[in-house]
């Protein structure tokens, strides 16, 4: 299955931070960097996670964004301006949109009587084409378990939804140096539901819930070690036939990542993006963490 999107992805969750008018000015900011920086950024993909309430406003921002530079686009993709539909140039600017829109959470029914939560309908809607499922905060404060997760990257899948499924130990797992048997459990149990003709991309971020915010990154070898394990989980489930052979998977890094610590995390051959939560608050802080995959030498 093609990847659709490019390497590495950038990707800020904003977990229950930012009201509109800070959003304005991270938006303010990320848009004057990204064009001062432009060419650098040709190569990869910036997703931003907000609170499920900002999503419509960001991504009509940066559809209006995307309006204002048409012209621009458009020659950049050898195309005649005049010559293109309105559905057509609609297409074009989902596109090329120069930060891509992603919920934090989704229901595993896409309707019903489920007070308080979202519909990928409605993710959909909104214009977003990813979506995170199981965060470590979510298993935690709202106990959610490997079969919800399953249920949830199910349905992802299957709604054309590109998923950023969260998996990760925690320090008394680690300690016990159960870690590795301990994800690729939760990424066996997170699979279960699908099947070899089901194709599909995937996301998958590795947070040891240790680090998330709290400042402690693991080794560059502690991330290669898990990345391998995750990767070679992946291909033997191919191997028997327990999800497509052609599914795409691409493995992310999240916790406590920052601008000094990211070109050597993205420089991990298996690592292909970040999830950042604290460091994505700061538009300029996420910009350089991007900047850096320059340095990354990868
Ligand atoms: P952090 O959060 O970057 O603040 O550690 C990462 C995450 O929870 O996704």
């Amino acid at each position: 299955m093609p990847n659709l999107y490019k390497k590495p992805f950038i990707i800020a969750n904003w977990k229950m931070n930012h009201g509109f008018e800070s959003t304005d000015i991270w938006l303010d900011k990320f848009f004057r960097a990204f064009y001062s920086n432009r060419e650098k950024f040709d190569n990869l993909t910036f997703v931003i996670c907000p609170a499920t309430i900002l999503l419509d406003y960001i991504d009509s921002e940066v559809m209006d964004e995307g309006l204002e530079q048409l012209e621009d686009i458009i020659a950049k993709r050898k195309q005649t301006l005049s010559r293109l539909t309105d559905e057509e140039i609609d297409k074009i600017l989902i596109e090329e949109k120069i930060i891509k829109i992603g919920g934090q959470d989704c229901h595993y029914e896409l309707s019903g009587s489920f007070t308080g939560n979202t519909s990928l309908l409605n993710l959909k809607e909104v214009g977003c084409e990813f979506v995170i499922i199981g965060h470590s905060e979510r298993r935690e404060f709202n106990a959610e378990g490997n079969q919800i997760i399953a249920k949830k990257l199910n349905l992802a899948i299957s709604q054309k939804f590109m998923p950023i499924l969260c998996i990760g130990e925690n320090l008394a797992v680690r300690n016990k140096k159960e870690h590795i048997n301990f994800v690729q459990e939760q990424l066996k149990e997170a699979l279960a539901m699908l099947d070899s003709n089901q194709s599909f991309e995937l996301l998958i971020a590795y947070e040891p819930i240790w680090s998330i915010g709290s400042g402690n990154v693991p080794t560059i070898l502690e991330i290669k070690e898990i990345s391998d394990a995750i990767i070679a989980t992946i291909n033997e489930l191919k191997s028997q036939n327990k999800i497509a052979n052609n599914a795409n998977v691409s493995v992310l890094y999240g916790g406590s990542v920052n601008s000094k610590n990211s070109a050597s995390i993205l420089a991990i051959d298996n690592i292909d993006g970040l999830l950042i939560g604290k460091a994505s608050l700061e538009a300029d802080e996420f910009v350089e963490i991007a900047l850096s995959y320059q340095s990354s030498a990868k």
